[in-house]
């Protein structure tokens, strides 16, 4: 059912691979809530196809590449989508992760330094690469809304999420940092939602993932927030509901984040 809360918005959502990402629900939601849209993710994930079907279902919605990392390809992103759609932007999803030490099984004590620098440009200074962009080229509508993916690592210890931890850490510092400056130039909103452990490439790329994501659904009253859930929860950050709402860290996982334990959990233990 539509809303219509984002009629006559324009979007631009990075980071949708498959039909399991968070991004891909949320271009779908956004889509459904009256949004034009532009897609985008790096050339390398685009070369898979399949963000073509996403595209199709958004009313044929261009798909450009860009590097996250790329300064260049950022700016012929947002100069692309502002003469597609005869304007400036309403929104932007970063819903972008990559950690090369997690993928090349580097323990946290032992990181690769030169891998880590890569996996905070590609997870956090990438946001702030992205909102630079928009600032230079004064690409954003007043009160545009820009929404980054996080997660709960940033503030409380969760070993196997690796050097993650730390780009989370810094991705909500960047989005406290330029939704300051970004607010008192144009009233554009910049946020992060923490989101609940979710079944996708990036997530299933944890070590342990499958105990972790039993354990949070234990501990949450709600249950684990879903990547539906997380669209939705994205599509009213998107919409005028939310104007005053800027620089948070927004925890939208059933409650895990404020759990003690849960009778559930005690059981588990008694067993
Ligand atoms: P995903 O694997 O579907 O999405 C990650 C995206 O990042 C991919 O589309 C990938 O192509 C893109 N990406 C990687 N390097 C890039 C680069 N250099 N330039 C442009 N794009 C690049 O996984 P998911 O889970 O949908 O991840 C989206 C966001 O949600 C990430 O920030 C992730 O950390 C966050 N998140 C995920 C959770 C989970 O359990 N799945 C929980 C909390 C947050």
């Amino acid at each position: 059912m539509s809303n219509n809360l984002l009629k006559g918005k324009k979007g631009i959502i990075f980071g949708a691979l498959d039909e399991k990402s968070i991004a891909w629900k949320t271009a779908l939601k956004c889509h459904e809530e009256g949004a034009q849209l532009v897609l985008t993710n790096a050339p390398v994930a685009l070369r898979m196809g399949e963000i073509n079907k996403l595209a199709a279902a958004c009313s044929n919605a261009p798909v450009i590449g860009a590097d996250v990392t790329s300064m260049d390809d950022l700016k012929n992103l947002f100069e692309k989508s502002i003469e597609h759609f005869g304007g400036k932007i309403d929104f932007v999803l970063h819903s972008i992760g990559m950690s090369l030490n997690v993928r090349k099984n580097k323990h946290y004590t032992e990181m690769n330094y030169e891998w880590n620098q890569k996996t905070l440009d590609i997870s956090a200074m990438s946001l702030h690469k992205v909102l630079r962009t928009a600032w230079d080229l004064d690409a954003l509508n007043e009160s545009a809304s820009v929404v980054a993916l996080t997660y709960i690592a940033a503030q409380r210890v969760f070993p196997d999420y690796n050097e993650m931890a730390d780009a989370k850490s810094l991705l909500e510092s960047v989005t406290r940092m330029f939704g300051y400056y970004y607010g008192i130039k144009k009233k554009v909103r910049v946020n992060t939602i923490s989101q609940s452990p979710t079944r996708t490439t990036a997530g299933s790329g944890v070590k342990g993932f499958d105990g972790f994501i039993s354990y949070a659904e234990k501990m949450s009253p709600l249950g684990n927030a879903s990547g539906e859930d997380c669209a939705n929860y994205c599509v009213v950050m998107f919409s005028d509901l939310t104007k005053m709402v800027t620089m948070q860290n927004l925890f939208h996982d059933g409650g895990f984040s404020f759990t003690g334990v849960t009778q559930a959990v005690i059981e588990q233990m008694e067993k």
